[in-house]
């Protein structure tokens, strides 16, 4: 969480460092800042909350200054107000940090001891002070910094400038990805290529244990023990994207609109629709010698990988472990190296999902991905990616990210299931030409956008609503509590359809709406069963279904949303559309902040 920025330039770079973070917002908006030095003198602008506040001090009240550092802010420690807000100085010394400095009370306490006095309770300060403390001892400004990073214990990216040197910026990285951009006589940094995409294309990731001095002539890197180690330079492919919301009110409106497109581009890089066939992939294990397949992943990504369980281990045999990746990093779940591991993630930097990603490492499983960021740090440590094309997602709560992740692991569960021989030729092509419907029905389901508007009008006085559903059904109810939470802040809680007798039924009456995710399949009529135990205690059931299936319900509902007939493998994509909607209508109405909702992160790079 958290977004940085970082420019050695030769013209002013407060609004630059400003444009570049607006690209960064979606890693926090608790508040924001920059720093510069100007005729060796370090200021800075600070405000709380959204970037736009900064924007407006700074037009109002300019920073001059060729070289600066700047920064988005997911408070961790403390409040987010303007005192907490980055960058941090101490005496000559400004920095900006992403991540969480674990010893911070021990090195705080001894700062205290040395008369160092704090202005915020940050855990970013306590470095501030550090290295102001090695330069007070006669070390000079990198042998300082550098000292102080040994002292560090956590995760970080860091950019630190000091005062009277216009010409250095020294960055740092245990953890959260930092990268350095190459420009004409000035070098930038930023947490991802996106930030810098408007600056330059050619960027160097530092690697974790990394330290770099980044001056106009271009860049040194360290490793830990300050031994000068070489990193590949790469051309980004973060600027081809615009990042841009077009005629929607929010990105969360485009990114559910740009569906049927992204979902076709993933489909069409794993099947082959002409012969009919799941595409052989240069995958990092082999799905046909494989025992076992364990998925962890977080969030939506986590129930993306849910619904891929029911796919792998129905369509290929394949069993499956599928766990929220911090549950899965500490419980020493017994691994072999005949089992294969993949995570899934939009942003490829999730704490939780890369410390599980190194712990299979450890036990010496090849490790797969399934990755929206392609030089994210995950795609970057795993044996194969699984790319999902869904293009840049910027609205907080995923939508195209999660649907084109089910579409990846159909596709690969379709080729699994060929390639261990659970399906011949004939039921492959079957399966392939049902996944290319995909895009179609999706563009169909987007129709249902004016019903569901109206819906969304009344859901949006309710207090709680209850989600329901069987078979894959079941992780998309998750999924659509999910989403109407996050983005609505009305609770809301998912649960197998046949779980509520034991115990959630207790919550049902006249005032809890229940949404009910039932395609015409081989279990919709134990939903409907479950559906009287909701109608018969007043509950208002919100039914989402196809023809077939509002044909054969015998419940009155509030409102029955019929979603295009798809076929069983597509189903779980296209019933995602609806709740998708749902939840951001809701949202409109409640007059919420959509794309950045209250207390929420794109980038959790934090455990
Ligand atoms: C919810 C949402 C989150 C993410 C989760 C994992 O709408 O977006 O739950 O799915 O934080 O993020 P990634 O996929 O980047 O690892």
């Amino acid at each position: 969480m958290c977004g940085i920025v970082g420019i050695v330039g030769r013209s002013p770079v407060a609004p630059l460092i400003v444009d570049a973070l607006k690209r960064l917002e979606y890693r926090g908006y608790d508040s924001a800042g920059v720093a510069t030095i100007s005729e060796g003198q370090l200021g800075r602008r600070r405000a709380e909350g959204k970037l736009v506040n900064l924007e407006r001090k700074i037009i109002d009240d300019p920073l001059a200054g060729n070289i600066g550092i700047g920064h988005t802010r997911w408070a961790t420690h403390g409040v987010p107000n303007e005192t907490n807000a980055h960058p941090h100085f101490s005496e000559n010394v400004a920095i900006v940090h992403n991540g969480i400095i674990e010893n911070f009370a021990e090195l705080r306490a001894t700062l205290i001891a040395d008369g160092y006095v704090f202005s915020s309770q940050t855990d970013t300060e306590v470095v501030a002070h550090l290295i102001s403390r090695e330069l007070a001892s006669g070390l000079a400004p990198v042998e300082a910094a550098h000292s102080a990073l040994l002292k560090l214990q956590g995760a970080f990216a860091l950019a630190i400038m000091f005062r009277g040197d216009e010409d250095m910026i020294v960055a740092a990285r245990n953890g959260p990805p930092l990268a350095v951009g190459y420009g004409d006589g000035e070098m930038y940094l930023g947490s991802d290529a996106i930030a810098l995409a408007p600056f330059t294309n050619a960027i160097t990731y530092l690697e974790d244990g990394d330290w770099a001095i980044v001056r106009h002539g271009g860049v040194e890197i360290f490793d830990l023990e300050g031994n000068r180690v070489e990193r590949r330079r790469q051309q980004s492919i973060g600027t081809s994207y615009m990042v841009d919301k077009g005629n929607y009110r929010h990105f969360m409106e485009k990114e559910i609109y740009e569906q049927p497109e992204v979902i076709s581009h993933s489909l069409a890089h794993y099947l082959d629709f002409a012969n009919g066939t799941a595409r052989k992939l240069d995958a990092p294990f082999d799905f046909a010698k494989i025992d076992r397949l364990a998925i962890a992943a977080c969030g939506t990504a986590y129930l993306a990988g849910m619904i891929g369980k029911y796919w792998f281990e129905r369509l290929a045999r394949l069993p499956v472990d599928i766990d929220v990746a911090s549950e899965f990093r500490y419980r020493e779940m017994p691994l072999s190296s005949n089992d294969g591991a993949l995570f899934i993630s939009q942003s490829g930097e999730t704490a939780d999902t890369l410390a599980s990603l190194r712990y299979c490492r450890q036990q010496g499983l090849k490790i797969g991905a399934v990755v929206n960021v392609r030089e994210s740090t995950i795609a970057r440590e795993s044996d194969g990616t699984f790319p999902t094309l869904a293009g840049p997602e910027i609205g907080v709560a995923s939508t195209k990210a999660f649907t084109c992740q089910l579409a990846v692991l159909a596709s690969l569960a379709v080729r699994a299931a060929a390639e261990r021989g659970h399906i011949d030729a004939e039921r492959e092509r079957e399966l392939v030409r049902e996944l290319s419907e995909t895009p179609k029905l999706a563009n169909h389901a987007l129709k249902l956008a004016p019903q569901i508007e109206k819906l969304a009008r009344e859901l949006a006085h309710v207090k709680h609503v209850l989600y329901l559903g069987r078979d894959t059904s079941y992780p998309l109810a998750l999924e659509g509590a999910l989403k109407l939470k996050e983005i609505s802040y009305i609770h809301a809680e998912g649960y197998a359809a046949g779980e509520l007798k034991h115990g959630p039924i207790a919550l049902i009456d006249e005032n809890m709406p229940v949404v009910v995710i039932a395609p015409y399949d081989h279990i919709f009529e134990k939903t409907v069963s479950n559906m009287q135990e909701v109608a018969a205690r007043g509950g208002k059931i919100i039914l989402i279904t196809d023809a077939k299936g509002a044909a054969h319900s015998t419940v009155a509902t509030l409102d029955t949303i019929i979603v295009p007939d798809a076929p069983d493998i597509a189903a779980p994509i296209i019933y995602a559309l609806p709740l998708q909607m749902l939840a951001y209508y809701t949202a409109v109405f409640m007059g919420t902040d959509v794309d950045q909702p209250r207390n929420l992160a794109k980038s959790v790079t934090v455990e």
